[in-house]
């Protein structure tokens, strides 16, 4: 079994035992479009270019490690999404997964509306110029500096998270004469995986409010008494990394319950219902997630015909995408360091980077791809793991891969799907500088979040 299964981790209920990985693919220097970015090939000497640029040029300009964006594929997820949804819902992109001053002009331009969840999301957010109204504000302990920020910007929503913030939401609203729209975040105890979903028990968690026990209805009856609070709806997230909508249809089915408790209780329909986040994307050839276009059908066809049956008026669905839209986009361009074969074991090949710029394989055991990127090699697979360059034996970047035998210090890696909670979770571990965001489209690459310097790092040691 997994030795750190998590929630977030793909496919925590099913991990191979240790050393059970599958066969070698049939060509180690194919490209295999569901991990990798859409512009993404090789040239004709064999090297891999993104946005008609070739990663070896990407290496000589910005150095290694560095993440690689693919804007043009950046702003087509993201208009996927917002055309699948229309114009009878809202997409909120979930800033956690990646954020900088430029995605969110992509995303404004793109039409999509933006979910933060910390005071300095938020400020990121507000710099680039996306408009208040189209913010929503999460996170289960926002302070008071945090929510007068929020409702004095005007943001579009505030997700309140327990009682105590129902209270000090309004409280900040009323003492600035404003009237907040908020959304009621409830766990409606079901906590959705990859290939599972698992009903009850998972109120045990730091997040919203539970629909048991009729803690969210009493959350509802305190948010219409206050003069401070517009309640316009209710939210769900059920969990991260998601193939299989039954989960969603479960979360739908109770907070639609909810409504109608509502509507009998208050005579109010609750105009807003946000089913977060949560939806999965392929990290190898094993995965297949779904489309935007699909997904949007069955939520809205959910949702309806709950609507339906309980005889209230649908309401507007909004949803929070995050690793699905910038987690396809972008992948790690490392340079190989040390080669170590081991005799009946594998070979360890150490990269340029490590759990500094991709914590998700240490913490969640996620699995990533890996290719040969600087060229290509008619040499046998070689089973390897490849690992980084932190003082920790856990520091796998990816646990089980192929690469041609005649692999060799200076060739240049990539590793797809980085897109999503890499740099956003990357640390200075070790004291190693996070690397750059490189977005690269129709031939142009420009640096969206630079390189940290030695001079950013010992500015903060004020000695
Ligand atoms: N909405 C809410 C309220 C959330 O809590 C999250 C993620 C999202 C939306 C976006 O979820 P997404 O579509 O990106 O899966 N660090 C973990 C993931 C943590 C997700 C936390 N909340 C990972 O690397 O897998």
């Amino acid at each position: 079994m997994s030795r750190s299964a998590h929630p977030a981790g793909p496919r925590h209920a099913d991990v191979l035992p240790e050393g059970h990985y599958s066969p070698p693919p049939a060509d180690l220097n194919a490209l295999d479009p569901k991990v990798w970015a859409r512009t993404v090939t090789r040239d004709k000497d064999g090297v891999v270019t993104v946005g008609g640029i070739a990663v070896t040029e990407l290496a000589e300009r910005f150095g290694t490690p560095a993440y690689i964006l693919d804007e043009a594929d950046f702003r087509a997820r993201a208009r996927a999404w917002r055309t699948a949804f229309g114009n009878d819902a809202d997409v909120f992109y979930a800033g956690k997964a990646f954020l900088s001053r430029a995605v969110v002009r992509w995303l404004d331009e793109e039409g999509l509306n933006l979910d933060v969840c910390s005071g300095t999301e938020l400020a990121t957010a507000l710099s680039a110029g996306m408009p208040a109204e189209k913010i929503a504000f999460h996170g289960n302990n926002k302070s008071m500096a945090e929510i007068r920020r929020a409702v004095e910007a005007g943001v579009g929503r505030i997700v309140l998270d327990s009682f105590q913030e129902i209270v000090r939401v309004a409280h900040v609203a009323q003492e600035l004469g404003r009237r907040q729209r908020v959304q009621i975040r409830v766990t409606v105890g079901v906590e959705a995986h990859t290939h599972e979903f698992i009903a009850t028990a998972h109120e045990d968690q730091k997040f919203g409010i539970p629909l048991a026990g009729g803690q969210a209805a009493e959350a509802v009856r305190r948010a219409l008494q206050l003069d401070g609070l517009e309640l316009a709806g209710i939210h769900s997230h059920i969990g991260s990394q998601i193939f299989d909508m039954s989960g969603f249809e479960v979360a739908a089915h109770r907070v639609v319950r909810l409504l109608r408790e509502i509507r009998d209780e208050h005579g109010i329909e609750l105009p807003e219902i946000d089913l977060g986040g949560g939806l999965g994307i392929a990290y190898t050839s094993d995965d297949d997630p779904r489309e935007p276009h699909e997904i949007a059908k069955a939520l809205h066809e959910i949702v309806s015909s709950e609507c339906e049956a309980a005889r209230l008026r649908t309401p507007r669905i909004s949803v929070e995408p995050g690793r699905a839209i910038v987690g396809p986009t972008a992948f790690t361009l490392y340079e190989v360091g040390t080669i170590k074969p081991l005799e009946g074991l594998r070979t360890y090949v150490s990269v340029d980077g490590g759990m500094s710029d991709n914590i998700r394989t240490a913490l969640y055991d996620a699995e990533y791809s890996i290719a040969l990127a600087s060229r290509v090699s008619d040499a046998e697979p070689m089973l390897v793991r490849v690992v980084g360059k932190h003082c920790e034996s856990g520091d796998i970047v990816v646990r089980d891969a192929f690469l041609p035998a005649d692999l060799a210090p200076g060739d240049l890696v990539a590793v797809p799907a980085t897109g999503a909670y890499c740099r956003s979770m990357a640390s200075n571990y070790n004291h190693v500088l996070r690397p750059p965001v490189v977005a690269v489209a129709d031939g142009e690459a420009r640096v969206i979040v630079r390189r940290e310097t030695e001079e950013d790092l010992l500015r903060l040691d004020v000695g």
